[in-house]
């Protein structure tokens, strides 16, 4: 199923075509060079300074005993649909700037935009991602040793989209809703503040 953004005016393909799925094929494996693009894609954001704040774990379905740790990291209600996608990136971001040490106001945006980066880049080639917040953020960073100066913002999942008949009904429900976003004036504001 696609669900391409309904647009007032045209935009970029890749960025109406990319949306969240729930449904995966569970015995995709995503080559190791399309994985390397991912991480490319993310690379040439931009960043603050170019300190370029952003750091990835990637696990692989392949990597069972891992996968399955980091699959208990999720809530229920994602791992449900999390278990057949293909790859987990968790992302992070440092909460200082690496020239200096001082503390990064901006890593949080940057790292971002770099994981907007991965999503449009999955799309370029295929793939679906669908990024997560319900996670448990002490049981990632125990699993994966991640240093407290790191932030762990999101999981994202991503595998090749299936047609969603293989869902139960709750998430074939979610799976079908029409994409709604606010209207297109009331998101930004000329000149001051309305
Ligand atoms: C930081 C972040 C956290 C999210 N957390 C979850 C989540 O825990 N579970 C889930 O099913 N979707 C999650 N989503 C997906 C959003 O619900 C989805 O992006 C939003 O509804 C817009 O839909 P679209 O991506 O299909 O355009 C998250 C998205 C982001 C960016």
């Amino acid at each position: 199923m696609k669900k391409i953004a309904e647009t007032i005016v045209p935009i970029n393909d890749l960025i109406s075509e990319r949306w969240s799925p729930r449904a995966f094929d569970s015995n995709h494996v995503i080559e190791e060079n399309l994985i390397k693009s991912l991480f490319e894609a993310a690379r040439w954001a931009p960043s603050c300074y170019g300190d370029q704040p952003w750091q990835f774990i990637l696990f692989k379905k392949e990597d069972t005993t891992s996968w399955v740790s980091v699959l208990n990291c999720l809530s229920v209600g994602n791992q449900n649909w999390a278990m057949d996608t293909s790859i987990i990136i968790v992302i992070c971001a440092n909460k200082n700037f690496n020239h200096n040490n001082e503390p990064n106001r901006w890593s949080h945006y940057d790292t971002g935009a770099a994981a907007e980066n991965i999503c449009l880049q999955a799309t370029s080639i295929g793939l679906s991602t669908h990024q997560m917040g319900g996670f448990d953020q002490e049981k990632i960073r125990k699993l994966s040793n991640i240093p407290k100066q790191f932030d762990i913002l999101s999981c994202m999942a991503v595998g090749k989209q299936l047609d969603e008949s293989k869902l139960s009904k709750v998430q074939k429900d979610k799976e079908t809703q029409v994409r709604s976003r606010k209207p297109l004036g009331d998101i930004y504001f000329v000149n001051e503040w309305k």
